[in-house]
């Protein structure tokens, strides 16, 4: 048996994704129908679609036997695997990042990072971190009642944050915007770099161009934090030794666009969702003033609900059994955050935004080897955000409709329009 067709296409349109509520119908249809099962289409080597929370973390669990970089890290199409194999001179993956690493490479590499984001590494960071969200909550409210919180908030306050723990000026912020939107936003034309509808060879085109203008952006910063170290996350990468050798080309600038991408546009898009959510819950707001404990809840669930990470593709290396299906050396899979987030076996009302769950194990930072290496800064900042902002807002609705971005990726709301009053 193989998943139905129409069912394969939409979990990997990127249209289908800017209307959430049609991604998350096929994949009910999936967890029930078929949780773990083939998707064959014409131009895409065969894959498994992992949709359920528990077979997640089964995988996640044994990075011996489920690669990360063997094939390529997320949904692509035969040609395009291809293409890509030609412009890197072999690898499957056009950006050679810690997601695409796998065993003792991937080992020393996160370790270079690891200890500086653990919560206890990050909590001195916490002044700074506040004084940017006051900056940001001073920002919003001087629209006067009406605002694009996507567009005018939630795209710029984690971008701050993180450009500010890796050691990038702020001059810099619209440039590094740009190009991870453009990274990771390519079949959106408002976000793209063509501002176009492209066909897939433009789109590996653009990606190309965009990551050649990365690296000559992180050249000079290499050069730059060698002769004058500091404790910023850059200068750790630029200056981080394996075996007593600098890291090499692909790793050094691997790890640069990763740290500075995934850095904010997935917390970016995490606190857009949650915004969007509350202006749609007026009750929220009040349950969170009564008692500011609830916040943390609130920030747990907007990243179950948000799930800006749709999915990470990894390939087998030998023969093994998940879910009671048998996987082959070789096969490829695709683990989909959205679809396990909302798995019926663990939540009981999965299609509600609630801050009352007793527990909420959510995976929407991963899991095992590769869990998400900002995850706690991730959940500090949107905490610390909510936190200021609630203190100041009595009311908030939207004020249009909300739009989310045409990306099978990271991606998210891209216009959360809202009126709101403060106290
Ligand atoms: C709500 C915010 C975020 C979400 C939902 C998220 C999600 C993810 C996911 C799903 C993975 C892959 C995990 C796996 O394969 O099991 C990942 C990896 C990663 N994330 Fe995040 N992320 C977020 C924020 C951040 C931030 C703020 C940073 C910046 C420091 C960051 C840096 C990374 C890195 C470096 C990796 C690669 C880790 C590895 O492969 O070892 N992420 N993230």
């Amino acid at each position: 048996m193989t998943i139905a067709e129409d069912l394969a296409r939409t979990i990997i349109d990127p249209k289908a994704y800017s209307n959430r509520e049609v991604v998350d119908a096929a994949f009910a249809q999936i967890r029930s129908q078929h949780p773990l099962d083939k998707a064959v289409l014409e131009g895409i080597e065969p894959f498994w679609v992992v949709s359920r929370h528990a077979d997640i973390k089964e995988i996640e669990r044994q990075p011996e036997i489920f690669h990360n970089g063997d094939k390529s890290t997320f949904m692509t199409t035969i040609e395009g695997t291809e293409r890509t194999k030609m412009l890197t001179g072999g690898d499957p993956n056009l950006i050679r990042s810690l997601v695409s690493l796998d065993g003792q490479e991937h080992k020393a590499l996160r370790g270079v990072v690891f200890p500086h984001v653990t919560p206890r590494a990050i909590k001195p960071l916490e002044d700074a971190i506040r004084g940017i969200a006051r900056e940001f909550v001073d920002h919003m409210l001087s629209f006067d009642g009406e605002v694009d919180f996507a567009q005018d908030v939630a795209f710029l306050y984690p971008l701050r944050v993180i450009m500010t723990v890796l050691g990038v000026p702020q001059e810099d912020e619209p440039f590094m915007l740009k190009l991870t939107q453009e990274l990771f936003n390519n079949a959106d034309p408002e976000l793209n770099r063509a501002r176009a509808e492209l066909s897939p060879e433009d789109m590996l085109k653009s990606l190309w161009e965009t990551t050649m203008e990365l690296e000559t952006y992180f050249k000079a910063v290499t050069e730059k934090f060698r002769a004058n170290p500091t404790d910023q996350i850059n200068s750790l990468i630029a200056n981080a030794k394996v075996d007593g050798e600098y890291l090499n080309h692909r790793q050094l600038m691997g790890y640069y666009i990763i740290a500075a991408t995934a850095g904010h546009d997935t917390t970016s898009n995490t606190t857009a969702g949650a915004m969007w959510a509350l202006a749609e819950r007026p009750q929220l707001l009040k349950a969170m003033q009564d008692d500011p404990n609830r916040i943390n809840a609130f920030v747990e669930e907007s990243i179950r609900w948000e799930v800006p990470v749709k999915h990470f593709m990894r390939s087998a290396v030998s023969d093994c059994e998940i879910g009671g299906q048998a996987i082959r050396a070789g096969d490829w899979l695709m683990l989909s955050y959205q679809s396990a987030n909302r798995d019926e076996a663990v939540w009981t009302d999965p299609f509600e935004f609630r801050i009352d769950r007793e527990s909420n194990p959510q995976i929407a930072f991963g899991y095992g080897v590769h869990v998400c290496l900002g995850q706690h800064l991730a959940r500090m900042e949107m905490r610390i955000l909510w936190e200021e902002l609630f203190k100041r807002l009595k009311s908030v609705e939207l004020s249009g409709p909300g739009e989310r971005t045409i990306s099978n990726f990271v991606c998210g709301p891209k216009h959360v329009p809202i009126r709101f009053t403060v106290n």
